[in-house]
């Protein structure tokens, strides 16, 4: 029987947990929730892993929404490993809600403080050179425990982080569509293509040679972070979206994004935008 682990990354912190937990694991098969679900079910694996970053308080949707299509062997040994930097909401609630309805159940969950890469609201923390390592530690000590097949109950957040999200997340969720209206192309972009390549929900096409963004963003920042020329740049003082984005800009959260100059981005320094640009791989060791 096979082991599979899908991920959903923008900027490889969690590319990063599958492929470690992969090695440890051997002869495993990391597949990105970029793929069709249909396409690569998990009907007939022995261990299956999710693992996945937290954007507000939670999975990510596009996540959710893989998970929700996916085919599975609820006999498996199925692992969760989400890679929030602070706050881990209810991230792996969620996670097994969705797997309850096709009859399954976690049989281990854990979380793995990362970089926070919301680089378009704060600059990367903590420092990567502190935080990376640290990760790097855990995560050896997760897939020890994964690859032994231990159980672990999921971790959960306290009740007042749950409580509050319906206040400070929902409005910002409502108005996503509008997210990637800001967005700016300067003129160091070399048309290599490589944002469209890494963005993990195809929001993005080269046509003649520059970005074009089709409203459907998640806000991973994988082509800001992994852009080359640091070409891409944010900006909601654009006078021909103020209308567009009127209301968005109303709420707390959006009136703070911006890419200011010199603002750093972050990747996870093992994963390249190659990686991030490959749906499938085995790992062996
Ligand atoms: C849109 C967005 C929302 C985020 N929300 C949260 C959050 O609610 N809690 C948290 O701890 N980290 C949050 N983060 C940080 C990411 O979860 C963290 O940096 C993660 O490790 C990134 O994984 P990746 O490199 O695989 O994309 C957010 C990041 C983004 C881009
Ligand atoms: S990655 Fe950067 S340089 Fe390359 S096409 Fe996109 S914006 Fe231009
Ligand atoms: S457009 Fe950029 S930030 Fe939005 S989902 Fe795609 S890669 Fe991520």
């Amino acid at each position: 029987m096979k082991k599979v682990i899908y991920y959903f990354t923008g900027t490889g912190n969690s590319m990063r947990a599958a492929i470690k937990i992969a090695k440890r694991l051997q002869d495993t098969c990391i597949v990105s929730m970029r793929s069709n679900p249909e396409e690569v079910p998990a009907a007939d694996c022995e261990v299956i892993g999710f693992v996945f970053p937290i954007y507000r308080w939670t999975m990510p949707e596009p996540a959710v929404r893989f998970v929700e299509k996916l085919q599975i062997n609820p006999k498996a040994y199925i692992f969760a490993v989400a890679m929030p930097s602070f706050i881990l909401g209810d991230g792996c609630e969620r996670l097994e809600r969705i797997l309850e309805t096709k009859g399954a159940k976690l049989s281990y969950g854990a979380k793995v403080n990362s970089v926070a890469n919301y680089v378009l609201v704060y600059p990367p923390m903590p420092l990567p050179k502190y935080a990376v390592p640290k990760a790097e530690k855990k995560l050896d000590q997760i897939a020890q425990q994964i690859a032994f097949r231990k159980t672990r109950a999921y971790p959960k957040e306290n009740k007042f982080i749950p409580k509050l999200h319906q206040k400070v997340m929902e409005p910002y969720e409502k108005l996503q569509k509008d997210a990637d209206l800001p967005f700016t192309i300067s003129k160091n972009c070399i048309h290599c293509g490589i944002c469209a390549r890494v963005c993990p929900v195809n929001n993005i096409s080269i046509v003649d040679g520059k970005p074009v963004f089709h409203h459907k963003c998640a806000q991973c920042m994988a082509c800001v972070s992994f852009c080359p020329q640091r070409a891409i740049g944010y900006d909601l003082k654009q006078e021909d979206i103020a209308d567009q984005i009127k209301e968005f800009k109303k709420v707390p959260i959006a009136k703070m994004m911006g890419l200011p100059a010199g603002r750093k981005r972050y990747h996870n320094p093992y994963i390249t935008a190659a990686d991030i640009a490959q749906n499938e791989r085995k790992v062996d060791q």
